[in-house]
């Protein structure tokens, strides 16, 4: 247990068990979970749907998500215990290592990260451009490009990397009538093992290593502050070296240092978005790597994939909704008109999880724990918050398994963290290049270039007409 770090915030540890044991009583925690895995045996048959729905694309022993019971953990590591006992340091350092880190290895590993917070010549980039009239995503993407720059050599001739030893799988090659192989020759390549790349220069890094993952993990969360402050028209502050990740990160948005209790609570928001299996944006990083790109164009994917309204952007929009409710005497005919008029009620709902949402179980109390920073309409939106909650649970949740997801709470808790709406998806994004680069680097031992297919239902033999005959 982080004991040391957590000496100042205790009631958030009471609060986060408190939270787990509720949930374990509802959901009878101890029995649902498996004890391992299975290993796949390779080629398998699964029910797909369209988007891929059901698709069982590779084996990871990332994380774990139970969307029927509400179970979510990483690594094996329940994410009730992550958040009362560990800190987003761990919690990364776990999701890439597969393990969590010794006393030598967290220290190695936060000394890694306090360095890699430095990003001037990647800000020096960014500020050439208009960063204040840009989406803050748009301006983070470009930002993972510019620290590619300031990190790797790929781009030179001698360090890309060869593709024979990649495992090369464009199956363009098969006629769309022909079955999918997934047979013996798949399996071959599918077992291949990746070579290392050539490396141009010794002191730069592999773009697709280890490396690169920290350097991500920690000058992101650079990135995104400087976003914030210069579309504010401000200068971006320095990184502190004697700040946590998430003490830093709060001083880098608001340019005081963090309370415990604030720290403490950036943190556990940390570790929840941290990963949650083949999510859009995860997948979307996985392809791109397969192609044998680099971790940092994954990223960059990651990034534009989470931007969009059915993925990130939620907890941006709950708040909105809270504000256009006004009040808790005003949540009930709010719900019912909404309902009426077959809207759909940000924050609520997931297409995974048809129960809480273990994050949100966490991010709820969070979000009404009194002594966080207060801000003057605060109470008002977290008694607004319940009585939305309580009234769309009550008209959807039995039927419809409509419940509160990770956004519903965690825009309140940013607000009373004094940062602004439009730096919500941003900062999910931040912590969830831990999870991003642990699935590309797991992916990457056995890499196979992603594939589906698409089922030709278009017209075949149309005659040619010339362009002054349409
Ligand atoms: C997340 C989401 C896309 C999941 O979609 P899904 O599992 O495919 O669920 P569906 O869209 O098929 O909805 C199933 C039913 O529940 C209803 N429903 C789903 N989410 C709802 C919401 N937030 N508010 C009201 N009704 C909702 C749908 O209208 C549908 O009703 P119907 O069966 O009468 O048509 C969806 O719940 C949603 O849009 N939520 C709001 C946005 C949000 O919070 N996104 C962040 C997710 S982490």
């Amino acid at each position: 247990m982080n004991s040391a770090r957590h000496q100042g915030s205790t009631e958030i540890t009471e609060l986060i068990l408190e939270a787990a044991a509720n949930a374990r009583s509802e959901i009878g925690f101890v029995d649902k979970q498996p004890a391992t895995g299975k290993a796949v045996n390779w080629p398998i048959d699964c029910n797909i749907g369209p988007g891929l729905e059901g698709a069982i694309a590779c084996e990871s022993k990332v994380g774990y998500v139970n969307g029927t019971d509400g179970l979510l953990s990483y690594r094996g590591y329940d994410i009730f215990e992550l958040c009362a006992h560990s800190t987003y340091e761990e919690v990364s350092f776990l999701l890439l290592h597969g393990h969590l880190p010794t006393r030598t290895e967290l220290y190695a590993y936060e000394q890694k990260l306090i360095r890699y917070r430095h990003m001037n010549k990647t800000l020096r980039l960014l500020m050439s451009f208009p960063v204040e009239e840009m989406n803050a995503m748009a301006a983070m993407r470009m930002g993972t490009i510019f620290m590619r720059r300031e990190f790797s050599d790929i781009d030179q001739e001698q360090a890309k990397p060869d593709f024979n030893d990649a495992i090369s799988a464009d199956e363009d090659s098969i006629a769309m009538e022909t079955k999918p192989h997934g047979d013996s020759r798949a399996i071959y390549e599918f077992k291949k093992k990746k070579k290392r790349r050539k490396k141009s220069s010794p002191e730069l890094d592999d773009a697709s290593g280890l490396e690169a993952c920290y350097h991500l993990i920690a000058g992101v969360p650079t990135i995104t502050a400087a976003i914030s402050r210069l579309r504010q028209g401000l200068m971006p502050y320095e990184p502190l070296n004697d700040l946590s990740h998430a003490a830093n990160l709060f001083y880098m948005f608001n340019g005081r240092r963090p309370t415990a209790i604030e720290e403490r609570v950036l943190d556990v928001t940390l570790i929840l978005h941290a990963d949650h299996g083949m999510n859009a944006s995860t997948f979307a990083a996985m392809v791109v790597a397969s192609t044998l790109s680099d971790i940092y164009f994954s990223v960059g994917s990651g990034i534009a994939a989470l931007n969009g309204p059915l993925h990130g952007g939620a907890n941006e929009r709950v708040l909105h909704t809270l504000r256009e409710v006004g009040s808790p005497e005003r949540a009930k005919a709010w719900v019912k008109r909404s309902l009426k008029e077959n809207q759909k009620i940000p924050g609520f709902g997931h297409r995974v999880y048809k129960t809480y949402d273990p994050r949100a179980r966490i991010l709820g109390p969070l979000a009404k724990y009194r002594c966080l920073g207060c801000a003057v309409d605060i109470q008002q939106l977290i008694n607004t918050a319940e009585n939305v909650e309580h009234e769309v649970v009550g008209s959807l949740g039995k039927d419809k398994k409509i419940f509160p997801n990770v956004d519903y709470y965690s825009g309140v808790v940013y607000t009373r963290l004094g940062i602004d709406p439009a730096m919500f998806t941003p900062l999910f994004a931040v912590s969830r290049v831990a999870g991003w680069t642990a699935r590309v680097l797991e992916y990457m031992q056995n890499n196979r270039i992603f594939r589906p297919r698409a089922l030709y239902t278009g017209k075949f033999n149309l005659p040619f007409t010339n362009l002054d005959e349409r």
